[in-house]
């Protein structure tokens, strides 16, 4: 079986970070969002990935490289617009070829990963399995129905849900799906939706199988979705600390990168901070991840992502529920009059006390 995974997109809902980056290379629990797929590939058996990428190809490229160091071999597959994800199919069909595949939206997290789907997949041999959750916002999703255990219609982002289980961003497929996925039309969005696929391949009389999926999963496409799955990752996270640590009080799961230091800091877990950071008088608190290069001082963080390279500095209010981009600077404005000096890029979020 071979892997393909979908890390093309535009990332509206995040933006202004993906005016600049890809989203799914935004680190959750200072790890790319993109790689917790490609380790579940690799513990699901697969050793063959297919990457779909658009716009951001070379920010994905040289974060993945040849894919060696998760034991894949990786292949890049450009999609040129993000015409859907049934579209990103129908580009990888060369690639795939005849074999079965499983599909991952690289934006996608679970947390007990896709091995009893993938060896379930191997001995029955559907023709598909589709993994579903129920949700309470299910007109966010692509949403199934299933009478007496039978897949009977998927809608992609209905008005009126017929029913709570989501579609979850990980499909398993065989060759058959090509099919289908040349027969659909694009959707309202101008998308070929992969949803409309399944539901033609339900229409042909195939095998088209359910399976809930009882542990967490998190779509991150909008911010707080990855700032919980921030916390449900962090949630695991055990105690490793590597850096400097003067005069500070580290209190429970906390990991701390060697050639950190921290100097007079309250740091409350569970808090990952990743390599060359300075903290200096400051206060961390429970779910924050603070990825590599980052200073922070007389500043107080909680529950939150800052990206490489940031500086907070000098803060009265404590930064919660935040996440802060890359290379960013918020800090004490000096000098008359006293003011807010902005230099903030589109479509940017900011909540002043
Ligand atoms: C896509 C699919 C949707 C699915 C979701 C899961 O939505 O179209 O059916 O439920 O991923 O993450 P999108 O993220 O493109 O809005």
């Amino acid at each position: 079986m071979k892997g393909l995974i979908l890390s093309g997109g535009a990332g509206t809902r995040l933006r202004p970070i993906t005016n600049t980056s890809a989203k799914q290379l935004v680190p959750v629990a200072n790890k790319p969002i993109l790689f917790y797929g490609l380790e579940a590939m690799r513990e699901a058996g697969i050793d063959e990935v297919g990457i779909v990428v658009g716009d951001t190809h070379a920010e994905v490229e040289a974060a993945v490289g040849d894919g060696r160091r998760f034991g894949l071999r990786v292949t890049f597959i450009r999609q040129t617009a993000p015409l859907g994800l049934a579209h990103a199919v129908l580009i990888a069909e060369d690639y795939l070829g005849h074999e079965p595949f499983v599909m991952y939206l690289g934006d996608n997290l679970l947390k007990d990963g896709i091995v009893p789907f993938v060896e379930y997949f191997k001995s029955s041999a559907p023709d598909a399995l589709i993994l579903l959750q129920h949700v309470p916002d299910p007109q966010a999703y692509g949403v199934a129905e299933i009478v007496e255990g039978r897949v009977v219609r998927l809608v992609e982002k209905p008005a009126a849900p017929r029913s709570d289980l989501a579609l979850v961003g990980v499909y398993l497929f065989t060759s058959k799906v090509f099919e289908s996925v040349r027969a659909i039309s694009p959707s309202a969005r101008g998308e070929l939706e992969i949803t409309d696929a399944i539901q033609h391949m339900v229409d042909r009389g195939l095998q088209v199988e359910p399976r809930v999926v009882t542990g967490w999963w998190k779509d991150t496409g909008k911010l707080e979705d990855m700032l919980e799955a921030n916390r449900l990752i962090l949630g695991t996270l055990e105690r490793d600390v590597r850096g400097e640590t003067i005069d500070c009080s580290i209190e429970g799961p906390v990991a701390i990168e060697a050639g950190s230091r921290l100097t007079r800091c309250t740091v409350r877990g569970p808090v990952t901070i990743g390599h060359g950071c300075e903290l200096t008088d400051a206060f961390v608190g429970p779910y924050t991840a603070i990825y590599h290069g980052v200073v922070v001082d007389h500043a107080e963080i909680e529950h939150s992502i800052i990206l490489a390279d940031s500086r907070i500095s000098g803060l009265n209010a404590r930064v919660c529920d935040s996440l802060i981009g890359k290379d960013v600077t918020i800090c004490r404005a000096e000098g008359r009059p006293l003011a807010y000096r902005f230099m903030v890029g589109d479509s940017s979020r900011i909540g002043v006390v």
